[in-house]
């Protein structure tokens, strides 16, 4: 049974960028307040204006990137899973929005998932389950996010506005032939009594009507996040379920050559890498430039460490995650 290996990965980035400042234009917030709690100091937003743009936008221009990385052609995939929480449309999904873009051939089945930061870690579980059967042997997996069209920017939203950025990433999978190469173990988990934690109630189909001026006045449509109880629970389910992957493979923190946290908050991921002990050299965050991009946020951080050189051939990744539901996961890869 071949495991899945990365063949490919790419990402792309709205280009307008959004300083700590500029958000303090718009709420009562400062540089200070949000680089102490979150180690943010910019993101990337879709410029409306100038260029509007939807996730399966960004997502098809960070597919092209990864598809010229892996030197593989859109015919030769054979399916596309795409995570993300803020879709274009209600329905349909977006992964047939990005088929299409991209000149995916017709026929090739095209599977969203809806699982906000953990999407990514999900979508590799499904792929690599996928490669082992056989079933398929091209897989395009995508995280994308358009957020700042659905942040509050007033002073109620201010706690989660500062926290988000746009952004897409992507990577072709396909079966190693290499039995050294490829993904060694992935775990996913979820605890849906906190799905009311960290989400976004408007629209909803448990309401008739689905969606009302009166709703959209009253900001029903903002995401709302319990900040501090999400902190808590990311803090110890990322490093357990990177605990959880490293006594499944008989591996330790010490063969980790590259741990890439989900980028929810920098505080988040130094407290990871201390719970896991690791080093410095051992970790990689991009929060800094990009905010927190959830679905995109691993993959993201993966394209960005791979262009950097940060892993050969047999090095040992783990990726974890941890976001709304609750869900989260971790996995290890042969680079
Ligand atoms: N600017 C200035 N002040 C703010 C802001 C802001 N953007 N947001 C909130 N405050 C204020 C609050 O109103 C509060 O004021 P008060 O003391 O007068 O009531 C004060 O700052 C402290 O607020 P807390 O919510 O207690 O601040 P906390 O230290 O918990 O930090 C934060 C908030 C950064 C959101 C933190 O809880 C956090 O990072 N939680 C994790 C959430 C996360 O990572 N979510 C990402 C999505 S989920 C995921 O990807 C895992």
């Amino acid at each position: 049974m071949p495991n899945a290996a990365f063949l490919g990965i790419g990402h792309y980035l709205p280009e307008k960028v959004v300083s700590n400042d500029d958000l303090a234009q718009l709420m009562d917030t400062s540089d200070e307040w949000i680089q102490q709690r979150t180690g943010i100091k910019t993101r990337h937003y879709v410029d409306f204006e100038n260029n509007p743009m939807g996730a399966s936008d960004l997502a098809t221009l960070a597919a092209k990137n990864a598809l010229d990385n892996a030197q593989i052609t859109t015919d030769e995939i054979d399916l596309i899973i795409y995570a993300t929480l803020s879709p274009d449309r209600f329905f349909p999904g977006d992964a047939v929005f990005v088929q299409s873009k991209l000149g995916i051939p017709a026929g090739v089945p095209a599977l969203d998932i809806r699982n906000q930061c953990s999407g990514f870690i999900y979508g590799l579980n499904i792929a690599n389950a996928f490669i082992q059967s056989g079933q398929y042997q091209k897989i395009l997996l995508i995280g994308s996010e358009v957020h700042s069209t659905g942040l509050d920017f007033s002073n109620k939203g201010r706690d989660v506005a500062v926290i988000f950025g746009d952004g897409a990433a992507a990577a072709v999978l396909g079966p190693s032939d290499d039995p050294e190469r490829g993904v060694v173990h992935v775990n996913m988990h979820a605890d849906g009594r906190h799905a009311d934690e960290l989400h976004c109630p408007y629209p909803s189909s448990a309401e008739m009507p689905r969606a009302t001026p009166q709703a959209i006045e009253e900001g029903r449509h903002f995401p709302l996040m319990n900040g501090k109880n999400v902190f808590k629970h990311a803090v110890s389910k990322m490093p357990e379920s990177v605990k959880e992957a490293l006594n499944a493979t008989g591996l330790t923190s010490e063969d980790i050559k590259l741990l890439i946290p989900h980028q929810a908050n920098l505080r988040i991921a130094e407290m990871v890498q201390r719970r896991l002990k690791l080093r410095d050299d051992q970790v990689f965050n991009n929060i800094q430039k990009y905010g927190n991009t959830t679905a995109a946020s691993i993959p993201l951080a993966l394209s960005e460490a791979v262009q950097e050189g940060r892993l050969e051939k047999g090095d040992l990744l783990c990726l974890t995650a941890f976001g709304a539901g609750f869900t989260w996961g971790a996995a290890l890869i042969r680079w």
